[in-house]
């Protein structure tokens, strides 16, 4: 029986800019059930980043409670949340943003090597995640001689490398033909039975979306289960 990892109560975000206020957010309540899979849908400009990027601790929560594993991020300072950031969760974004003066390998391992894993260790893990992703011959490559279907194995493995205990994904298929799109698909959804990782899915791809065990949909501020 698995337990809640992520869980919003009374969420809120709202956006003021000198015109207007946006309430973006208005009470979301969300329950994520730990190492499985969630999306979540919704219209374009609904929130769903805002949302993503406040369970990442990119963002702040207007009011109301935002937990994810032992994290309160709702009373998280800036280096509470930024220890957040680099330990807890992994983010895959719709563009890779791979850095191109560095080899597959180099991107993959950095992450590792920046909190403080051995160059020696961070370079076996990440060897290995490229392996597990089906890339592992392309190590080498640098960003801009690899596919775009590779860019982005490339930037789960990166995700990964930390070994996170839930994975952010925001449109992740949504730069990638046909083909592509579908192994990433089936990679992002063999996280969970494979690292034990949590993957929280943003997606217009309502057949990715319809394939993961929990969907919400997002609409007027608040999100239900679909
Ligand atoms: N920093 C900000 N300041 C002001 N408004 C913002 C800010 N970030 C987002 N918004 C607005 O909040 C709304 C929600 O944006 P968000 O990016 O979360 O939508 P989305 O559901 O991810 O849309 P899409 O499907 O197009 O990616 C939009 O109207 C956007 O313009
Ligand atoms: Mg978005």
């Amino acid at each position: 029986m698995s337990e809640p990892i992520i869980v919003c109560e009374g969420l809120s975000k709202t956006f003021k800019t000198d015109a207007e206020e946006l309430r973006i957010l208005r009470s979301v309540n969300l329950v994520v059930q730990a190492g499985s899979t969630a999306s979540i849908t919704g219209p374009s400009g609904c929130g769903k980043t805002t949302l993503l990027s406040i369970l990442g601790g990119l963002d702040s929560p207007g009011g109301g409670q935002v937990r994810v594993g032992p994290w309160t991020l709702h009373d998280l300072g800036e280096a509470g949340l930024s220890e957040y950031r680099s330990s807890f969760v992994g983010f895959v974004f719709q563009f890779h943003y791979l850095l191109k003066d560095f080899t597959a390998l180099e991107n993959v391992a950095l992450p590792a090597y920046m909190r403080g894993v051995s160059k020696s260790e961070a370079f076996d893990r990440a060897a290995g995640l490229l392996t597990d992703l089906g890339i592992g011959d392309r190590k080498d490559q640098y960003p801009g001689k690899l596919s775009g279907g590779e860019r982005q194995r490339a930037a789960i493995a990166r995700a990964l490398i930390n070994r996170p205990a839930v994975i952010l994904a925001d449109e992740p298929t949504g730069n990638l033909d046909e083909a592509n799109a579908r192994s990433v698909e089936e990679l992002l959804l063999g996280l969970a039975p494979a690292y034990g990782t949590t993957l929280v899915v943003v997606t217009h791809d309502s057949r990715f979306a319809s394939r993961t065990d929990q969907r919400f949909r997002l609409s007027e501020g608040e999100i239900e289960a679909s």
